[in-house]
């Protein structure tokens, strides 16, 4: 089943969250059709949780850290996100990477920690502007999968994959769906390889940049299981579009 998460980054207050998530609700028709996924910021999983309850709209962390408890100032644990109700967690998204800094081992790290907690984690993988100019864009998402993964590799059907060309994010400027095809086509294999006894239960998520607009042209390719969409979700009707636009 296609998984459609909603990444909303460093948005919303608890109130707004109450507004989004109830005016929202009123769009979900048979959630049982596709998985859909919120994933608000930290101080908004509780009240989230809450309303979510029994809609089958599901509920996911941005973000985690790696040890269970203990002297992590400012950090938030995979037990923790747990018991609030939280069943996915985004790992290792672009800008955990560029902009906080997360490396491959540490993303590993992550990993681990989800999975033990029986957490979904979605690895986010993509490559720089840069690298696609320079044909390294099955080399970069290669290596990140296979560090991410590394020691984890019989487990990998216990995660899911979101492509997210850096260039794609926040730029209005989507990958084409050709081009995502070609990326998802080749991690598939790439699992395959990794995880012979996976049986493909790894979906491939496509983001950057996608819209109302443009979502159904990415869904006619049966490759897209599904999108994490950063700014289009942040509007419950737009969110709601682009999770009823297959
Ligand atoms: P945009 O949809 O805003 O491009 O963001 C994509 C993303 O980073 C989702 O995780």
């Amino acid at each position: 089943m296609r998984l459609i998460a909603a990444n909303w980054k460093m948005n919303k207050t608890v109130s707004q969250t109450q507004d989004y998530i109830r005016s929202f609700l009123k769009f979900v028709e048979h959630p049982e059709s596709r998985e859909i996924l919120l994933c608000p910021p930290f101080t908004s999983l509780y009240v989230a949780h809450q309303m979510l309850e029994g809609s089958g709209v599901k509920l996911g962390a941005q973000n985690c850290y790696y040890e269970k408890s203990g002297a992590f100032t400012g950090e938030i644990s995979p037990p923790m996100l747990r018991e609030i109700g939280c069943e996915y967690v985004i790992i290792g998204h672009s800008e955990r990477r560029h902009i906080f800094g997360e490396d491959d081992e540490m993303i590993n790290k992550k990993l681990i920690a989800c999975l033990e907690e029986g957490l979904r984690p979605i690895l986010c993988v993509g490559e720089k502007h840069e690298d696609r100019e320079a044909g390294m864009t099955f080399k970069v998402v290669e290596t990140q999968v296979r560090l991410a993964l590394s020691g984890i590799e019989d487990m990998s059907d216990r995660i899911d994959i979101a492509y997210e060309p850096v260039w794609a994010i926040g730029t209005g400027v989507p990958a084409t769906p050709e081009d995502a095809v070609a990326v998802h086509r080749f991690i598939k294999e790439l699992l395959r390889e990794m995880n012979p006894k996976g049986e493909g239960k790894t979906r491939i998520l496509y983001g950057g940049s996608v819209k109302p607009t443009n979502a159904g042209e990415f869904m006619k390719h049966p490759e897209i299981e599904g999108f994490l969409v950063g700014g289009a979700s942040l509007d419950p009707e737009s969110f709601a579009k682009i999770v009823y636009s297959f």
